[in-house]
This record gives structure tokens, sequence and C-alpha cells, in this order.
């Protein structure tokens, strides 16, 4: 879980790269380096803690180099230090590496590397690829040119087990940078005259709007002008470049506090992006999606899988699926999916959420699924991301860039679009009253205005918030899609204000959480499936004769005097009521995590994406 980034051009490298960085800290931040190619040598320049410390060592200002490598990690193997923070270097110091992403079969390679007479000065799985390249590089000293330093990078990488963006520059090649990845991110900036690289898009967004993206072990070497592509063989081969129309504006706080309060408010733009044009016509367009009638009707079991929000999304999302496409729908969290050899076969559709597109669990289970014959739909947010490259169909969120660690925005698009695609499995399938859809495409329409007046709502959580950011623990109750809501609602409060919540679907209070409920504690009840707010009230009933202070999330008319704040929201579909009512879950949260003075947008211990296992 770490961010790199690289340049090579005719500008000083390094103040590219350090604010290359600060707009990867998401990916990881405890700590920060860079190399760059200087005259005869290559620099190394490193530190722990935030690309702050970065900026500020001595000397850092005084690099004249153009090319360079840069990283902010995240520790995996080896605690987090100077010595094991990147870029690495071979012990003769003629390669510098920078890499995202773990390597399996580490300690093997150690030993091998150990006998061959390396030494290791880091605990990282990282330091075997300097070294590791720089051992090829030595059995290659008969080939001449680039292609010794390309071979060199190629074999080290074919030992490498596991996932991995790396950049290598070389001593002996300064006016040149190799880079390949497997199963973890990384783009090519091109610019006129110079390249830029990043683990993301927006990182250098500012610089171009176009992109090289780079399949599983396609090897790049680059130049000030230009890139030259390889497959694994090292054959030549050809890329295409991709536009981008992101604002760059779009990719900062755009004057807001922190980006995950941007977020929040970027939800009514975000779900309109979300559904586009996809309902212009008399029938939903999905024109990247086969779907026929005959291959929906052959399905038994429909599959969405995910990690944690984009999870909580997904139990959202089949309620709706399940609902109108009549096709049996399962929601499982990837990392168990992908070990309990799941039953999926060619009558399975199985279909991944995941905002970064990046998530290491949910690829491998995508790729299992595959494997096992299913087709494998991706919802992703990110454009180009792995799992779009992995995945037999690809569709996306168009929620814009997401920076904060914990996810706002791309939730509620995860869960528009499945809606949108769960009406177009039924108009596919012919099974469900048209007149029904197009009221649920009119409520779905609406949204971002309700979006917008919700939003307004909640901001009178404040003062709920003020009164409850010193306990230690909050609890949220839902039954049906609103317990999908408690389960996203309470994931917030944990994860940014670091108060230990549970949440829990409201019959399953008295077996045995409610021995928990003692006089005082807060309890948050979710109440929109009007179905369903009876047996909820009596739930909450319960938690109320026990002590409890209540915070209830509504949209429904009913007496709500036995509650101590009651946030009415306006009403909408029952399949569509997460988009708006765990807005006041997420301000909440957040106020809570501010009253607290935490860092929201980047909690202690997580990180935006999580390519690793
Ligand atoms: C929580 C959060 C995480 C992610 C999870 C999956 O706010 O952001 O739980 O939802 O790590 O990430 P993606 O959606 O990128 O696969």
């Amino acid at each position: 879980m770490c961010g790199i980034v690289g340049y090579i051009g005719t500008k000083k490298a390094s103040p590219i790269l350090v604010n290359g960085l600060k707009r990867l800290e998401y990916r990881g931040y405890d700590s920060a380096g860079i190399s760059t190619m200087e005259k005869d040598e290559i620099s190394l320049m490193k530190d722990m803690g935030r690309v702050k410390n970065l900026e500020e060592l001595p000397g850092i200002n005084d690099l004249e180099g153009t090319i360079g490598i840069a990283h902010t990690r995240w520790a995996t193997h080896g605690k987090p230090s100077k010595e094991n923070s990147h870029p690495h270097m071979d012990n003769s110091k003629t390669f510098s590496v920078v890499h995202n992403g773990i390597i399996e079969n580490y300690e093997s390679l150690r030993e091998k590397l150990k006998s061959e007479g390396y030494t290791f000065y880091s605990d990282t799985d990282t330091e075997n690829i300097p070294n590791l390249i720089h051992y090829y590089y030595q059995k290659l000293e008969n080939e001449k040119g680039i292609e010794r330093f390309l071979k060199a990078v190629r074999n080290a990488c074919l030992d490498l087990k596991g996932s991995f963006a790396i950049e290598v520059i070389c001593k002996d090649f300064p006016d040149n940078m190799i880079v390949v990845r497997k199963d973890s991110p990384l783009v090519i900036g091109k610019a006129d005259g110079e390249n830029y690289l990043s683990s993301d898009i927006p990182a250098i967004l500012s610089f171009t709007r176009t992109f090289y993206l780079l399949d599983d072990l396609d090897f790049a070497v680059l130049s000030r002008d230009n890139v030259k592509f390889y497959d694994s063989d090292l054959n030549p081969i050809e890329k295409e470049v991709k536009s981008i129309e992101w604002d760059a504006v779009g990719a900062d706080k755009n004057g807001y506090e922190d980006y995950m309060l941007k977020e929040i408010y970027e939800q009514a733009t975000s779900t309109r992006e979300t559904v586009g044009t996809r309902f212009q016509g008399a029938k939903t367009s999905f024109d990247e999606l086969d779907f026929t009638k005959e291959y929906l009707s052959s399905l038994t079991r429909i599959y969405i899988v995910a990690c944690g929000t984009a999870m909580h999304a997904g139990l959202a999302g089949k309620i709706a699926i399940e609902k109108l496409s009549k096709i049996p729908t399962e929601v499982d969290i990837a990392s168990e999916f992908r070990y309990r050899d799941p039953l999926v076969d060619e009558k399975t559709l199985c279909i991944f959420l995941t905002q970064s597109g990046e998530t290491a669990d949910t690829i491998a289970a995508l790729k299992l699924s595959k494997a096992k014959g299913a087709k494998t739909l991706a919802i992703s947010n990110v454009i180009g991301s792995s799992i779009t490259r992995e995945a037999d169909l690809s569709i996306y969120t168009h929620a814009g860039p997401e920076i904060a660690v914990a996810s706002t925005k791309a939730y509620t698009s995860q869960v528009v679009l499945m809606n949108v695609l769960a009406i177009h499995m039924a108009e596919v399938l012919e099974n469900n009253d048209q007149t029904y859809l197009d009221s649920l495409k009119k409520d779905i329409l609406e949204l971002p205005e309700k979006v917008e007046e919700t939003l307004k709502i909640s901001e009178s959580l404040k003062d709920f918030a003020r009164k409850v950011y010193q306990e230690k623990d909050v609890f949220y109750l839902g039954r049906g899609v609103d317990y999908a809501i408690a389960t996203e609602g309470c994931l917030k409060l944990k994860e940014i204000s670091y108060i230990h919540s549970e949440s829990y679907a409201g019959g399953e209070l008295k077996h045995g959480t409610i021995a928990l409920i003692e006089k005082g504690i807060t309890v948050i009840g979710v109440l929109t499936d009007k179905d369903l707010i009876k047996k909820s009230v009596s739930n909450l009933q319960e938690v109320i004769t026990r002590g409890a202070k209540t915070l209830i999330i509504t949209n429904q008319d009913f007496d709500t005097s036995a509650f101590d704040v009651v946030l009415t929201i306006p009403e909408t579909n029952t399949f569509i009521s997460p988009v708006l009512a765990v807005i006041p879950l997420q301000l909440f949260a957040y106020y809570v995590a501010k009253e607290k003075g935490l860092d929201v947008d980047k909690p202690r211990n997580l990180a935006k994406s999580v390519t690793v296992e």
C-alpha cells in the first residue's frame, strides 16, 4: 500500500516528485523518499514520516537531476524506518528502485542473493529487486546498450512472485528509466519532451491529460521524448494513448477543509454523473454489457463480491438486483469468497464492486471466478484500473476521483449504479411491470436534488456529534435495506473517529447484543423501509427502556416522540434510500472526528487502496 511517482524530462525532478508524492499520501504515509540521476551518480534521499519531512531534508533543493523516482510508503514488510523506506539501491549503487506491492517469495530470493554475496540493509521485500536486477545485469555483460538494462529488469521480474509496480533507474543509462507492473497500479503520463509516472492519474493530472496504461508484465523504457513498450518476452508492442477528461480542480479540495467533506458534498453531482445518459431512451442503456434475455435467464445465481464500504454498497445493491431481476443474489466479502471454493460456474454472474479497482482480494476473487467459468463484471470508479482489465465486462461509477481514505461518494454512486443495472436486467428479462421500473428511474433521476436537501438537513447533526464525541461505544440498528445503511454508517464512524461501533439487524439485538445496552449509550436507528418501521421501532423501544439515547434517521411519518433526536430526510424508493440515508451518517462521523481533532482524510492504520492481501 504505497504510492510511486516518476519523472523524466528537462525540468528539475525533485520538486515534481515531492508534489506528486503529496497527492499520493492517501496510499501510505509512514515514510517517503526520492532518487534522482545526478551527474555520474544516483542520489538517494529518504526519511520516516510524511512527505513534508522529506521535503525539509537538507540538500533536497540542491538536487539538479531531471530524471527521478519517488515513493511514499505504507509498511508491509519491515517496520516504518529510514532503512526500510524506498528507494532501495543494489550493493554496487548502480540501480535505484521504488516498488509498490508485495514480493511473496522475498525470503527465498534473499537467501539466494545472500549466497551470491549480496548484503541486505533493510527488512523489506523490495531490497531484493535492485540486487536481483544487478545480479542479472552482471550475467548479461556481453549485451550492448539499453537491451542489457531491459533484459536484467525483465529477468528479475520473472523471478518475482506477488504484485509489483516498479520504477528503475540505472547509473549506466542516465537518460532512461524502466518501469513495469503486475497486479499493482502504474500509469505513464505523456507530455511534450517529458514523461510522468504515478500510481494514479490525479497525482499527475496537472501536468498532462494523456496517459498510457500498462497491462501486467508490460515493460516500458522511457526517455525524455519517447516511451517504448515491450511484452514479457521483450517483443516490442504498441500502446494506445488515452485522454482523461477529468478536471484537475476536480482532484483538489475545492475550498473544503478536508477531501472527505468535499466528497460528501459532491454527492449530488457524483450520483448525477453515475446515471449519465443511461435513462435517455425508453429502455436503460448499457452498451458496454452484452446481457441478452437468454443469458440472464440462464443464470442460477449472482454474486456481488467486494471489501469494506464497497461490500456495504453490495448489500444495498443485492436487494434491488435480486428483487428486480428475480435471480438469487448473494453478497460476499472478497477475502472470504476467494478462499472458500465458492459454487461458481458459467451459470453464475460475478459482480466485483471496487472504487479503486486495485483491491487485491477483489481482484483475486475475480480471477478465481473467471477460472471457474463465470462471467465477470467489474464496477469501478477508476478508468483503466487493474480490475477492469481483468474482467469480462466493466462499467464505471464516474463519481470522480475519491481522495479521502474513507469512502463516501463512491458508495452512493455504487448504490445508484447497481440500481440502474438492476433496472436494465429487469428490462432485458421483461419480467417486471415497466411502469414500476419507470417510476424507480424517475426516483433515481430526482436523487441529486434530494441529496442537496439531505446535506442541508444533516448539518444539524453537529450538535449531536458534540454530545457523543467522547463516548466509547455507539450502536447502529436497522432492518432490511436499513441494516445495510446502518452497517456503512457504523464503519464511517469507527474508521475516522476511532469510536468503537457496531451495527445490528434489529431482530438480532435480543440474541446477545442487548446485554451491552446500558444507561446513556448512544443507539442510532435507520428507519426508511416503511414495511419494517414498526418492527424497528419496537427494537428501539427495547434499548430506550434500558436507558439508551437515540438518534433516528427516517423518511417516514410516524410517532417519533420516544426518540431524543429525529432527522427526517426526503422520501424515496426503498431500493435507493441508502443514497440519502447514508449522508447524515457520513456527516455525523465527520463531525465527531473533527470534534476529536482527528485527521479525517488520513485515518490511522488505513490506506486508500488495499493493494496487498
Ligand atoms: C472505507 C473504505 C474501505 C474500502 C475498501 C474497498 O471507507 O474506503 O472499506 O471500501 O478498502 O476498496 P475499493 O472499493 O477500492 O475496492
